[in-house]
């Protein structure tokens, strides 16, 4: 694993630039066309919603989600005309999940009510059905028929993003560090988010213990992004459209947002790069940052919006972001993660690996900057930093990639957070590392991505 800043006495800054610049392009130009997307929520209505749907109608709908999903769907607006065991009109959820029909508050017939319909696998089917009239006394009723939302929602999910009010829809009321969320653009006024950060389908369990580079099993870590700005980088997937990153370097990110790579979704190096190059959109870097002081990297953070919403599944999913009231995950020995494609002992890792390290203790860590000066100046270590790694235990613990994000399992929610994003060290072995606190950057991450 790699980091920035090396020590007078390994790689200059230029010289490793130029390495990875070279790794960068050889590695470059494996790119296939972009999967294609699933879609990850959507609306279904009877036909000709809102009018009144036809006599004598019969339609079905299958609802598909990405593998590693389940189907939940709720009715926002229901009216069918009620009949006893509801045999005239009627929808019915398969499988098992009823047939329902009637107006809310009605005595005859089943309406489904606020309930959520939450399918086994990752399918769903909806069948219509309208008899021959829908007359009562000789008068003819219009039904206005339903209208129902459906998302993916994590197999994990054990509580639902949105709750009803009395009169409709609040907003979120279980989405802690909701900024890792999928936005509902079918509804963005309302009940706006899929919570599906921060749960990987296959996370490492019960390391409580420091671990310098082991591969990290598939699934385990999937908002790793693999980023070629000016060499080989790491970012974090937040919600299914920007990449959580740093800002790169001396150059200005949004000179060239045109030439940034970004691959998600394999721990493979190989499998990543054939799985496609996701176009970039914007680039946004934190306004703090100076890119020319090579003593001082606050404000070390950037978003890279993707062109397109990516798929997600099993491999790729996004990480969640802190409570912003919350500073639990900082304290002294918290332990977390990182995970990266970067360099290890000088040869480019081919699959992806991760690290355990503690949070350091802030004192210590400036103690130990002090007499470590780079360019015979001193590194300044902000109040918008924290440092992580454990100098004693040594061995061949590195930072990760530039951009890869510190993360820890908030063992409360069972959620993954990211915390921290790889930005700056001194030396590899022995080291502590030093990141950007995320913590201190919600509202601006939140200014930018609108999420
Ligand atoms: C049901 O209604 C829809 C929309 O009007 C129409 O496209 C479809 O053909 C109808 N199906 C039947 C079986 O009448
Ligand atoms: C239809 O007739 C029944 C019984 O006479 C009555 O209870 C019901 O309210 C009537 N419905 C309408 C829509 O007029
Ligand atoms: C790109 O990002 C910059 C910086 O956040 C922002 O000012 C600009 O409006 C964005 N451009 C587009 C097209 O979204
Ligand atoms: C902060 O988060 C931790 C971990 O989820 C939790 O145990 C603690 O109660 C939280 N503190 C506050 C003040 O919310």
């Amino acid at each position: 694993m790699g980091e920035r800043t090396e020590g007078s006495n390994s790689l200059g800054k230029d010289e490793r630039l130029f390495l990875l610049l070279l790794w960068g392009s050889l590695l470059f130009g494996v790119v296939s066309s972009s999967p294609t997307p699933r879609k990850l929520f959507g609306e279904i209505t009877s036909p000709n919603y809102p009018k009144p749907y036809p006599n004598n109608n019969i339609s079905t709908w299958d609802i598909t989600v990405p593998k590693g999903f389940v189907v939940k769907l709720n009715f926002w607006q229901f009216d069918l005309q009620p009949s006893e065991s509801c045999l005239s009109d009627y929808i019915k959820v398969r499988k098992d999940l009823g047939q329902f029909c009637g107006q809310l508050g009605s005595a005859t017939g089943n309406h489904p009510g606020v309930r959520d319909f939450v399918s086994k696998g990752n399918q769903m089917r909806l069948m219509f059905h309208s008899d021959f009239s829908n007359k009562e006394n000789g008068t003819l009723i219009p039904y206005k028929g339903f209208l129902a939302y459906y998302q993916a929602v994590g197999k994990y999910e054990s509580t639902t993003p949105c709750r009803r009010g009395a009169q409709g829809y609040s907003s979120p009321g279980e989405c802690r560090g909701a900024l890792g969320c999928i936005p509902n653009r079918q509804r963005p006024q309302d009940c706006s988010q899929t919570c599906m950060c921060g749960k990987p389908d296959k996370p490492i369990t019960g390391i409580q213990r420091i671990i310098g580079g082991s591969t990290a099993p598939p699934g385990s870590f999937p908002w790793q992004a693999k980023t070629h700005i000016f060499g080989l980088g790491g970012g974090a997937l937040l919600g299914d459209r920007w990449i959580l990153t740093a800002t790169g370097g001396r150059m200005s990110l949004a000179e060239v947002a045109k030439k940034i790579d970004v691959f998600l979704g394999h721990t493979e190096v190989n499998k990543i790069h054939e799985l496609g190059n996701h176009p970039v959109r914007n680039v946004s870097v934190h306004p703090d940052y100076d890119p020319d002081d090579e003593n001082n990297f606050n404000g070390d953070i950037a978003l890279i919006e993707l062109q397109d919403p990516v798929p997600l599944g099993p491999n790729l999913l996004p990480i969640c972001l802190p409570d912003a009231s919350n500073s639990t995950f900082y304290a002294n020995s918290y332990m977390g993660y990182v995970s990266g494609f970067g360099v290890e002992k000088n040869v480019l890792a081919d699959r992806l690996k991760y690290v355990s390290l503690p949070v350091g203790d802030q004192r210590s860590c400036k103690k130990w900057l002090q007499g470590k000066e780079v360019n015979g100046k001193p590194m300044v270590f902000s109040e918008n930093m924290f440092c992580a790694g454990s100098p004693s235990v040594g061995k061949d613990i590195c930072q990760g990639d530039s951009g890869s994000v510190f993360t820890v399992k908030d063992s409360e929610s069972e959620r993954w957070i990211a915390t921290g994003i790889v930005s700056w060290g001194i030396g590899c072995h022995k080291s502590y590392g030093f990141y950007t606190k995320v913590i201190n950057y919600l509202d601006w991450i939140k200014e930018i991505t609108g999420m």
